[in-house]
């Protein structure tokens, strides 16, 4: 690197001691190639000194070849050689480039503007204190600049800076800059963005991003460089309340037991008073431990291991707050998710939630309306797909510690993990708990499951038949009771078909019904596993994830899956109900196996293939299993 090089091969130490002084700010740039973002970019990196020499030649000659600036030198190249190298690494959408000038360091976020903008937006963003939203001076302020703003907005960063570029193209008229900044606080304003900075560029030329133009002799503000190097970074987190969401629990033998992570605000010192969330006890900090030794005091941003005074339980995924003003702690919240994957986001469905070091299962339940973010008008919908943005309720399989994401990014922002695929597949940030959560409280009863069944002289469990349309489920389902009734069991059987006749008969067979349809029926089912019944379940239940989420509603051996495996061909072969035929001609739209998928069982408890065993043996074979576990036998 140019100048700094000479520093770091003479003093490689007092290079980093200098760095280690200067605050650091992270932003994002916003805009397409077109905006000139990666003109500007490459400038800003060129000007403070951090192209390597190497990078200088080849920029210099590239320039020459294939520049569009008549050999000058053109940093577009420069930065979509970089991106050029981050094309052979699929996954990282992302660049993050780092530069520093004599007052600061920075980290710059580079999104690429192509149409997974959003996913890549929330990602660079998540982190970033302040944006650098791009704007074409011929252009003005279009959708795409809307779009990126709200999106900045949304994702709690409050300060940008409207670049409004390619002024050189525009004659550096002051009339056409003032009109495209008052044109864009009428925007911003509506969005609550308040803390604008516009400054007129020419990324190109140079003019305002490191030094005050002549050009625009009109314009008093300062250069972009300039104002990036002066604006305040965030110290709010630093004075609001103590919270260290524990990221593990360090336990190097019985003496030492410490709780490590980083403090995501405030300030803690030895003595000073802690809670432990969600479980709400109370400890005192006895020390804190870093590997360069004790500290007095620690601050938001800093990684360290706090050992607390009395023995007291703390997990992975617990906050530590401070004792006299902690955060909430709830399961029910109302959250802003953005949808990241291709696959829709379906209410009902159950998905991982990961908070930082919080994991819980979160469940969708129901999404409230979709934002149009070109617009900012709130829309009806069923599902978000990849890019939505949407408002929802989320209901948790248990309470965690948390803030709204407006208040603290890392207590109230999260993603959503597909439980089967492990992809992120959403972002989200809560909102606010439901109250409804808070004023429902579990009732312990006297007679339980186990005596009820007792009474019953079994054990109760589900067999949950899984198989196509006309695989054979419901006659199977049926022989199994039969005969479950001559031995003298209580069982119960809930009929996909009939099930549709009452309580889900509001429900239809797109994706999203028929995870309402299964959630309904698994909770039923349950319901009727407390009451001591041996349960059939016999309900086509086509997708993988929500025969899981009825799965673990239950105790271990309790679920028993059982595959009515019949091929596709042959259960359309024999076509009882003729549905097959009018699924075919058109008639009858998202029928399973032909237009709506069927996702087979990985490791069932029973496996029926019905092309070599009656429905009569397939019946036997099924209550020998169940002998065999021993919830029938003596
Ligand atoms: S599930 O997919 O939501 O589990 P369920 O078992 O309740 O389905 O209902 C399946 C039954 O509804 C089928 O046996 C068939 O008689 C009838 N049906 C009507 N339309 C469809 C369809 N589009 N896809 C599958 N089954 C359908």
């Amino acid at each position: 690197m140019a100048a700094s090089s000479e520093l770091i091969a003479r003093d490689v130490l007092a290079y980093l001691q200098a760095h280690e002084r200067k605050s650091l700010l992270r932003f994002i740039t916003c805009g397409s190639v077109d905006d000139g973002k990666s003109t500007l970019i490459g400038r800003l990196l060129y000007e403070s000194k951090m192209i390597f020499d190497d990078q200088l030649t080849a920029l210099e000659q590239d320039s020459k070849k294939v520049g569009t600036r008549g050999g000058e030198l053109d940093f577009a190249l420069l930065v979509d050689g970089l991106a050029a190298e981050r094309e052979q690494g699929i996954t990282i959408d992302v660049a993050y480039r780092f530069f520093a000038t004599e007052r600061r360091k920075f980290i710059v976020a580079d999104t690429p503007g192509h149409e997974q903008y959003t996913r890549n937006m929330v990602t660079g963003a998540s982190t970033a204190e302040l944006a650098v939203i791009l704007i074409d001076a011929r252009r003005g302020v279009l959708t795409q600049t809307r779009r990126h703003s709200f999106l900045v907005r949304l994702l709690g960063i409050s300060r940008v800076v409207l670049a409004v570029n390619k002024m050189d193209l525009v004659d550096y008229a002051r009339e056409r800059f003032e009109a495209i900044v008052a044109d864009y606080r009428v925007f911003a304003a509506r969005i609550g963005l308040t803390d604008i900075t516009a400054i007129p560029l020419s990324a190109v030329h140079g003019d305002n991003v490191v030094a005050r133009s002549a050009r625009t002799a009109w314009y008093q503000g300062p250069a972009l460089l300039e104002h990036l190097e002066g604006v305040e970074v965030d110290a709010a987190l630093s004075r609001a309340p103590f919270r260290l969401p524990v990221q593990w629990v360090n336990r190097p033998n019985a003496d030492f037991r410490g709780f490590a992570g980083q403090i995501v605000s405030g300030v803690v010192r030895p003595g000073d008073r802690v809670r432990v969330l969600p479980s709400g006890r109370e400890a005192h900090v006895a020390r804190i431990v870093t590997a360069d030794g004790d500290l007095e005091a620690a601050v938001a941003g800093q990684s360290v291991t706090l050992t607390l005074g009395s023995e007291t339980d703390v997990s992975r995924g617990d906050v530590l707050a401070a004792g006299d003003a902690p955060p909430q702690v709830a399961s029910q919240f109302e959250a802003t998710l953005v949808w990241l994957h291709e696959e829709p986001m379906l209410q009902g469905r159950s998905y991982l939630m990961k908070a930082g070091t919080r994991t819980a299962q979160a469940t969708i339940s129901p999404l409230k309306h979709k934002v149009n973010v070109n617009t900012l008008e709130h829309a009806a919908a069923e599902k978000l797909e990849l890019n939505d943005i949407g408002v929802c309720e989320l209901e948790l399989d248990r309470a965690i510690a948390f803030e709204p994401y407006a208040e603290n990014r890392a207590l109230g922002g999260f993603i959503l993990i597909d439980r089967l695929s492990n992809a992120t597949v959403g972002a989200g940030l809560i909102n606010f708990a439901l109250r409804r959560s808070q004023n429902v409280h579990w009732q312990a009863l006297d007679v339980d499951k186990g005596r009820r069944a007792q009474l019953k002289g079994q054990q109760a469990c589900v067999l949950w038949l899984t198989g196509l349309s006309g695989a054979g489920k419901s006659t199977i389902a049926n022989l199994i009771e039969k005969k479950l009734a001559a031995q003298g069991r209580h069982t119960y059987l809930l009929d996909g078909d009939n099930v549709r006749h009452g309580l889900n008969k509001d429900l239809g067979f797109t994706a999203q019904d028929r995870v309402e349809n299964i959630r309904r029926v698994a909770e039923v089912s349950r319901l009727m596993v407390d009451a001591g019944l041996i349960v059939l379940v016999s309900f086509i239940s086509p997708f993988r994830s929500e025969r899981r989420m009825a799965r673990e509603l239950f105790a271990a051996g309790e679920f028993l899956e059982v595959f009515v495996d019949t091929p596709l061909a042959e259960a359309e072969r024999r076509d009882v109900k003729g549905l097959y035929k009018k699924a075919r001609r058109g008639e009858l739209k998202n029928f399973t196996g032909i237009d709506s998928p069927y996702e087979t069982p990985e490791n069932p408890e029973i496996r029926i293939d019905t092309t070599s065993l009656s429905a009569e043996a397939a019946a036997d074979e099924v209550i020998a299993r169940l002998a065999a576990v021993r919830i029938t036998g003596a």
